[in-house]
């Protein structure tokens, strides 16, 4: 939600500046500008629209300098448009801040600032935040913006500079992640590792109330009342090539090809046919294990419906009831959390405003927390009691898929852990749920190698405005995550049913020609599903199958299906996912959607 860069060193700032925010536009992109220190000055150049609008209207002259911030913009308070895009500034001097995040009390502090003689041009909350700092400057930038944000309420990661003080950059966060990377004579800003990894692999991770003073010095982090706080280098490990297509016409099939080493990586140091199930990093005893009475799922999106995928392993392989919960939902309404209860927490960014506030609140009450999650050093990661990292490594794309499929793929051997411990595991069992597991990644190539045909099916539905999705059982669990896919990227309404639960009322909507497509990868299930299907067909449904290679269906019923690898059918879902996936993006191409940065949406929520 809104990607924030700074630049302080010997270079032209605005390389880096335009350069860093290309790889956090999957954050926001109605809007991008930049500001930068040149001769006691500032300089801003900002555009509606994407950083190509900024990019072509940088006048060199305008914009030169070594010192700068940067912004690409998720509108939250007012419209896209040049006036409300970042960086904003003083309306009495050359303050100038970029900001992610929301000021709740901006409406207040919005009024208190006319009494004093503050104008406002935008719409947005931010704008009272380099007012504010102005009204406290007595000429020490950083006392300004310790004094300005106390009175913020809500979350913030900021970059702020002055021609008052051009060779300083001060910046801080507040719940909105911010990070600062240190180069050979330049150090960095910015909302996430994307952006500053091919400059640097050395960074300072901030925690809340962290300010940042960089000068030609570097950088030194005070807390607020300025005194310095000795911080570890942190080492990003991963590969430059996450943050780059590789040759793939977007981030999102890059990472839908990714998966089947992404899978195999996560589940490599877990399992093996002979050993335990690695669970070093969540270790439990069965007397732990036994003080849990329920689990809780919490999270949001896609990340939620890993959440039902997990819930369905748990509560069949465990035997321990499990509640899952959308974050937003969950944190309002008292949930029955206690200390006997163990809350998980997935998610992809790690980030998540709602998700990371549901921890916070469980922990309160003493309840034990764990994050699964693949970005080291995230806030959620770092505040859970333990972390499960998934080796997928950083998306970009904002439709998740590497995410998705790791967090089930954890999931599922943690289900397997707990069942072990519980001592429910039998050893048929033990050993089908291993080999189908390590299968995964081979079968999920399989569906990769026909996404011609996966295409080919997609034609079926660029023209549709409604389609639906029927499951049963882990089938319907995935069912939720596949329409999410659908509607995220390619604008078409789509509905997830339980196959059973149709005829109670959204049958209504079957007509000619509307679309279903429905999931048999639960055999104990598929005769029911049958009937499902037989009763939209009657009714002038199109059906597209989901189905195993060897399953004799009647073909009269279906319109088209799509053969997928029979694997044990508990984990058969985390390889029909792949084909949906495909289905999705393909549909989207069909449409000539922009398909890693679909309209109204952005990778990451930072706020509520
Ligand atoms: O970073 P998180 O996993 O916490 O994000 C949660 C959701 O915002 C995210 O999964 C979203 O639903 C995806 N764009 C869906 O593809």
């Amino acid at each position: 939600m809104c990607g924030i860069v700074g630049y302080f060193g010997d270079k032209t700032a605005k390389n880096f500046l335009v350069d860093g925010l290309s790889k956090l536009e999957y954050r926001g992109y109605d809007s991008a500008g930049i500001a930068v220190v040149n001769e006691g000055k500032v300089n801003i150049v900002k555009h509606k629209g994407r950083l190509a609008n900024l990019t072509e209207n940088l006048d060199g002259n305008k914009a030169e300098g070594t010192v700068g911030i940067g912004h690409t913009r998720w509108a939250t308070h007012g419209e896209p448009s040049d006036i409300n895009s970042h960086p904003h500034q003083s309306s009495k001097g050359d303050i100038t801040v970029v900001h992610n995040g929301i000021i709740e009390n901006y409406l207040e502090l919005r009024q208190w600032l006319k009494g004093q003689g503050y104008e406002f041009i935008s719409q947005t909350d931010t704008e009272v935040i380099p007012n504010l700092i102005h009204y406290y400057y007595k000429g020490d930038l950083f006392q300004a913006v310790v004094k300005a944000t106390e009175r913020l309420e809500g979350s913030y990661a900021l970059g702020v500079i002055s021609g008052q003080e051009p060779d300083k950059l001060v910046a801080v966060r507040k719940d909105s992640p911010l990070i600062v990377g240190l180069g050979q004579g330049e150090t960095f800003i910015a909302s996430d590792i994307p952006a500053i990894i091919s400059y640097t692999r050395d960074i300072y991770l901030l925690e809340d109330r962290e300010f940042v003073v960089i000068t030609k010095d570097g950088a030194k982090i005070l807390s607020g009342d300025g005194t310095e706080i000795k911080k570890d280098v942190f080492k990003v490990t991963w590969n430059e090539d996450a943050a780059e297509k590789g040759g793939y016409d977007s981030f999102m099939l890059k990472e839908i090809n990714e998966q089947p080493k992404a899978i195999k990586d996560t589940l490599a140091s877990r399992l093996s046919m002979n050993n335990d199930i690695n669970f070093e990093d969540f270790k439990l005893s069965k007397e732990d294990l036994d003080k849990i009475d329920r689990i809780f799922i919490v999270a949001c999106g896609t990340a939620y419906n890993a959440g039902l995928m997990g819930s369905v392993a748990i509560e069949k392989l465990a035997k321990i009831p499990v509640v899952v919960d959308i974050a937003s939902e969950f944190r309002y309404k008292d949930p029955l959390v206690t200390n006997k209860s163990l809350v998980i927490t997935l998610s992809q960014s790690g980030e998540t405003a709602d998700t990371l506030a549901v921890l916070r609140d469980c922990k309160k009450v003493g309840a034990r927390t764990l994050a699964i999650t693949n970005v080291v050093g995230s806030s959620i990661s770092r505040e859970a009691d333990n972390v499960i990292y998934t080796m997928a490594g950083p998306e970009i794309a904002v439709a998740s898929t590497k995410a998705y499929t790791t967090q089930v793929v954890v999931m599922y051997l943690m289900a397997m852990y707990f069942s072990e411990l519980r001592g429910l595991m039998t050893k048929e069992l033990d050993k089908e749920l291993r080999e189908a597991l390590l299968l995964v990644p081979e079968k999920v190539q399989i569906i990769l190698d026909k996404a011609n045909e996966i295409e080919e099916t997609a034609n079926l539905l660029a023209n549709e405005k409604d389609v639906f999705y029927l499951g049963r059982g882990a089938d319907y669990a995935l069912c939720i995550e596949a329409s999410l896919k659908l509607k995220e990227i390619s604008y078409i309404h789509s509905e997830a049913y339980a196959g059973g639960e149709l005829k109670h009322g959204t049958i209504a909507l079957i007509e000619k020609g509307t679309k279903v497509i429905a999931l048999l990868t639960q055999r104990s299930l598929r005769e029911k599903m049958i009937s499902n299907i037989v009763e939209v067909k009657a009714r002038g449904a199109e059906v597209i199958g989901i189905a195993y290679e060897n399953d004799v269906l009647d073909e009269s019923i279906f319109d088209k299906v799509i053969r997928i690898p029979e694997l044990y059918n508990l984990v058969s879902p985390i390889v029909a996912i792949i084909a949906l996936q495909l289905l999705a993006y393909y549909t989207a191409k069909n449409k000539g959607c922009d398909i890693d940065k679909p309209r109204n949406l952005a990778k990451s929520v930072t706020v509520e």
